[in-house]
């Protein structure tokens, strides 16, 4: 039984980084598989906070070998930068990581193109990216002419390869620009900076798919750290308000290059409420005191970008969606305590679109702009619960809302987390991920 996946029911960061921490200890090799640095998972242990955009957070527990594999869109500077960090605070296992030869690597006309871009024709909304260029790299990947993987970069060629994109960018930036000023970019200087990434970091490059099936057919437990979440899938997510790669649990094999035979266990990440960061409809959102004290309280600002982040309450007709979408077992529901102090909460549990009442997540863009949220109103508590460490320390409220969300999404709760810490952690009776991978 050796693949489980960690994957965000919502707009990304519903707290993944936490729970890859929790659960890497259960696994051999813990796998990051799309995305790339627009990630920022947190991992707090031992009175430290860790940020990781790039490196699997499974990097901080020792003897786990962690991969980045061919399905994410590779930014050298930033993996150094953080593996830098890790060495510099201690964290000595970093020798057990393996880092794909296919993965396609980000380079500085990526970033300027991002910056350039950052919106879809015919809208007045932005995206709102992240800015670290992975959409302008997945579209080179797609598009093959001016795309570059790590390997390529140890071959004959890299060189000349480089010096023809940037000739080739530097006129498309310069149309992109339409006459405003534009330093054009430099292909030596970006040879020479790209090569030193890539000496330094080639004790870490290998084949990761070879490594990822001899792993499995050993029986080894992978665990799938996802980055975002499913709401920002680019293909089932609220398109074109998404990232570039396939965020939600459908996107586990093509990115890792493991077969969904081995991903046995798919455990969804539910943040207690709403949140969502960058451009894009938010049924649910709370543009108001409401919205602000979420944020207050959960210190919802950007781990990347440091934006503060559109806060509202928990959307299950899109939970019940990304949870099927994403063949999800069992939930985690994070940041419980956040929701303390207030007398009544609201979950929406169905959506009126042109009058008409619904429990589908619309396939279109317009469509869940014009959704009202139906909501239900359900009693809150005033406690604070971030020393609950079982089920019967939380007031009943708590425990009736978690149950609600279990009965909306069809899932059962297999863990619920009242605060950063590991230990600030409940396991509810439900034993499915945690039972499997031991
Ligand atoms: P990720 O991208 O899904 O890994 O999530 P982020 O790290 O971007 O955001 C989650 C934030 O919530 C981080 O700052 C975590 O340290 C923090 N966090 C995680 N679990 C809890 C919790 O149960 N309560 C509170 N208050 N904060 C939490
Ligand atoms: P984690 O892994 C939240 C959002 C951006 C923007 C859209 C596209 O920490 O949950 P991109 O830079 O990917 O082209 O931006 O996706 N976004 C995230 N939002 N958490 C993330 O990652 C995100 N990664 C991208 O804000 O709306
Ligand atoms: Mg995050």
């Amino acid at each position: 039984m050796p693949g489980t996946c960690v994957i965000g029911l919502q707009w990304g960061d519903e707290a993944k980084g936490k729970i890859v921490d929790l659960l890497t200890a259960r696994h051999d090799v813990v796998v990051r598989y799309q995305g790339g640095a627009n990630a920022g998972h947190t991992v707090v242990h031992g009175g430290q906070t860790y940020k990781l955009s790039l490196l699997p957070s499974g990097v901080l527990t020792p003897g786990v070998t962690c991969v980045i594999a061919g399905g994410v869109v590779f930014n050298p500077a930033k993996a150094i930068e953080e593996l830098d960090e890790l060495l510099g605070r201690g964290v000595e296992d970093c020798d057990n990581l393996k880092l794909s030869d296919r993965v396609h690597v980000i380079f500085p006309w990526h970033f300027a193109e991002d910056r350039a871009l950052d919106h879809s024709a015919g809208s007045t909304e932005t995206i709102g990216t992240t800015g670290r260029g992975i959409g302008p790299c997945y579209r080179d990947k797609v598009g093959r002419t001016y795309a570059m993987r790590l390997g390529d970069l140890y071959r004959p060629g890299a060189k000349e390869k480089i010096e023809q994109i940037t000739a080739a960018k530097n006129k498309l930036l310069a149309t992109l620009h339409d006459g405003d000023d534009f330093e054009p970019l430099d292909a030596a200087a970006i040879y020479e900076q790209y090569k030193a990434f890539a000496d330094r970091l080639e004790p870490y490059v290998c084949d990761t798919t070879e490594y990822l099936l001899t792993a499995a057919e050993a029986g080894r437990n992978i665990l799938f750290e996802g980055a975002q979440g499913a709401l920002l899938d680019v293909d089932h997510g609220t398109y074109p308000y998404v990232t570039s790669s396939n965020s939600s649990g459908v996107g586990v094999s093509n990115g890792s290059g493991l077969p969904a035979k081995y991903v046995n266990h798919v455990i969804g990440i539910v943040k207690a409420y709403s949140t969502r960061v960058g451009g894009g409809p938010f049924p649910t959102e709370q543009d108001n005191d409401i919205g602000q004290k979420i944020r207050d309280a959960g210190n919802e600002y950007g781990t990347v970008t440091k934006r503060p982040r559109r806060c509202g309450w928990l959307d299950a007709v899109a939970i019940r969606y990304t949870s099927r979408l994403s063949g999800v077992d069992s939930i985690c529901v994070m940041l419980l305590d956040v929701l303390s102090g207030f007398d009544e909460l609201k979950i929406c549990t169905e959506y009126e679109i042109d009058g008409q009442r619904t429990n589908v997540f619309p396939s279109h863009v317009d469509d869940l702009r014009k959704a009202k949220p139906v909501y239900e109103t359900v009693p809150g508590w005033s406690e604070d619960v971030t020393g609950a460490r079982t089920l019967d320390d939380l007031p009943a409220a708590a425990r009736a809302y978690l149950d609600r969300i279990a009965e909306l999404v069809g899932v059962p709760v297999e863990m619920v987390s009242v605060g950063p810490d590991r230990d600030a952690t409940i396991p509810t009776e439900y034993r499915g991920v945690l039972a499997a991978a031991q």
